[in-house]
């Protein structure tokens, strides 16, 4: 694993932003797999002020994001497709049928999963998949201690995440207790992946990654099986 220490949060969000940049620039019709939470938001403004500036150009680059809550409407300010939308898509020139987030008003999500997982393949697979991390370990919606379903699927919240992403809903009750994820072979097929991992709150996963060890407990220490992986961190994380 190579691990790149920042000194603080802007620059970690600026590195993030220039090794996807690079990514964009050397493979114009890169497939990027991206996340949400807190962490990729300097990152996601970064790019977008280099596709403004520097015209870094989205036009050929197709994207699926990691999960989204389910049930969730499109347009609840809450759902990873208005986070996205809000973020980076608005303000960057990808193509809208590029876009693929996971629906969370399906009323088959089983369907949606199978669907999702297939577009992937026929997009010829993730080139490079970026993650934050949760506090207890979590990718995407991958909880702890959940069979490690390799394909995209329905899975529960863990009373940990749901008091973690608390913050950004009215109250813990509003939160949706179900997600779509992507499943750790989805991630684990992606050719190349970035993991940022910002703040003090995230030094328990963190070591636990940087161990080397690999358990279901805490789902991130999976990349350590996989041959391609960079580590963003900010100082308060370790
Ligand atoms: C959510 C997302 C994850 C994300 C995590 C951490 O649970 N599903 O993909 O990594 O939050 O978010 P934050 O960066 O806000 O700590």
């Amino acid at each position: 694993m190579n691990m790149i220490r920042c000194g603080d949060y802007e620059a970690l969000s600026h590195a993030a932003a220039e090794f996807v940049a690079r990514q964009i620039k050397e493979k114009p019709s890169s497939v990027l797999g991206l996340p949400t939470g807190a962490t990729p938001l300097g990152m996601y403004s970064r790019l977008v002020a280099l596709c403004r500036n520097e015209a870094l150009d989205f036009s050929g680059v197709t994207t699926f994001n990691l999960d989204e809550y389910y049930p969730i409407k499109r347009d609840d300010r809450q759902s990873y497709y208005y986070f996205m939308h809000t973020h980076l898509f608005s303000g960057v020139n990808i193509k809208k049928e590029n876009v693929h987030i996971p629906n969370g008003e399906t009323a088959d999500p089983e369907a949606e999963c199978a669907g999702y997982e297939r577009r992937i393949a026929q997009s010829g697979g993730i080139d490079l998949q970026v993650l934050g991390i949760g506090q207890n370990g979590h990718i995407g919606f991958i909880e702890p201690g959940e069979a490690l379903e390799s394909a995209t699927h329905v899975t529960a919240l863990t009373p940990n995440t749901i008091a973690a992403n608390a913050r950004f809903f009215e109250s813990a009750a509003c939160v949706p207790t179900k997600a779509l994820t992507m499943g750790i072979g989805t991630i684990m097929r992606a050719r190349k992946i970035l993991i940022l991992v910002s703040g003090k709150e995230k030094t328990a996963p963190l070591q636990a990654l940087a161990d080397g060890k690999i358990t279901p407990k805490i789902p991130a220490t999976i990349l350590n099986a996989h041959g391609d992986v960079t580590l963003i961190t900010d100082q308060p994380a370790f």
